[in-house]
């Protein structure tokens, strides 16, 4: 995760040679969520990022580091794969296709720092994929942590053309009606402003990160499904931002917010991703199959192995 965290100073950076092109203030609503930056119309500049990154610290939360590398701790084993129908991303899918057709929700994946570098995820990325989901994530597996080059909202937006036109067919039933986009980081941003004026796209979680800036936070009238943060608590630099955007979100979106003190790294690299791949799954499972047990363990803090009881500090609206 150290190579997530010294990143961090360049996390949304961009060419410095590209002139500004959106400009925010009330109502202006691009088109697309391009924008200018990498990470897309939430997110900001380089010059911008230093006012709002905090001071970096970790929490108390362990374990954070380096885990074991499994196949995941669900019932279908996973792996990383390429693929060479999607150039530049990397694939998180059961190894064989499940057993009686399952139906598997589509995930899109943007990196923290925005980096080609998905194979950082890959216990996170595997444990989600072994519950039944195929993840398109940008980058390649050894893409490493370079912000030489970073991703781009069609980045995600190529992940999500490739699932809708059946070529993840082949990891077996994809149902990309049940499509989220996801990322840490600035790929959190980017997965938001992918998500922006693009219907395909049915659920949005961002993990250790938020709005930056207030004169972009109206943007958030265009988000019209709904939203987790899954943050690292007060050290985070995603942990005030996050609470002015869960505010900010839309009367009566349904909404979903939890914090736990890790600080910006969460516990990716972890066994399994740690508690961060646990409360990712369970969120998954909610959302995308009904489980009542995995709802459980979000919502109701007395239940058996509810994030409450993982130190998580939760807050939801408008759920039904
Ligand atoms: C799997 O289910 C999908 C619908 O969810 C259906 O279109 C497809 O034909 C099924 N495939 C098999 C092999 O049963
Ligand atoms: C991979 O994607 C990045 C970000 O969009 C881009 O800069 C790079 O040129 C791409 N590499 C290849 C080999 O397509
Ligand atoms: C329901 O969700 C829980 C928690 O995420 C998971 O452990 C369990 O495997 C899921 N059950 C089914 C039947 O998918």
């Amino acid at each position: 995760m150290h190579t997530v965290l010294l990143t961090l100073p360049v996390l949304l950076l961009s060419s410095p040679s590209l002139a500004q092109t959106f400009k925010p203030a009330p109502g202006n609503f691009p088109a697309k969520g391009d924008g200018d930056f990498a990470g897309g119309i939430f997110s900001i500049s380089l010059q911008d990022l230093p006012k709002y990154v905090g001071d970096g610290g970790t929490g108390t939360e362990t374990p954070r580091g380096n885990g074991q590398k499994t196949s995941g701790s669900g019932p279908y084993p996973a792996q990383m794969i390429t693929d060479p129908t999607l150039p530049n991303h990397t694939i998180f899918a059961p190894k064989t296709p499940p057993t009686g057709n399952l139906s598997m929700p589509f995930i899109a994946w943007g990196n923290g720092a925005c980096t080609l570098g998905a194979g950082t995820y890959e216990n996170f990325l595997k444990e989600i994929a072994s519950y039944g989901y195929v993840i398109a994530a940008d980058g390649t597996p050894n893409g490493g942590s370079s912000t030489s080059q970073q991703s781009k909202v069609q980045d995600m937006r190529d992940s999500l053309d490739w699932a809708t036109a059946g070529k993840a067919a082949k990891y077996g039933n994809v149902d990309v009606t049940k499509t989220t986009t996801a990322g840490h980081s600035c790929g959190g941003l980017e997965a938001m402003s992918t998500a922006y004026h693009d219907e395909r796209v049915k659920r949005i979680m961002l993990f250790n990160i938020a709005i930056f800036q207030d004169d972009r936070r109206y943007l958030l009238q265009e988000i019209k499904v709904p939203v987790a943060y899954i943050i690292g608590g007060k050290n985070d630099m995603g942990y005030p931002t996050s609470a002015k955007d869960y505010a900010a979100l839309n009367a009566g979106l349904p909404k979903f917010r939890a914090n736990l003190d890790t600080g910006h790294g969460g516990t990716y690299p972890a066994t399994n991703g740690g508690k961060f791949g646990k409360a990712a799954v369970a969120y998954l499972e909610w959302q995308w199959r009904n489980n009542a047990t995995a709802k459980a363990i979000l919502l109701d803090a007395q239940s058996p192995g509810s994030l409450v009881k993982d130190n998580w500090v939760v807050e939801h609206a408008n759920w039904s």
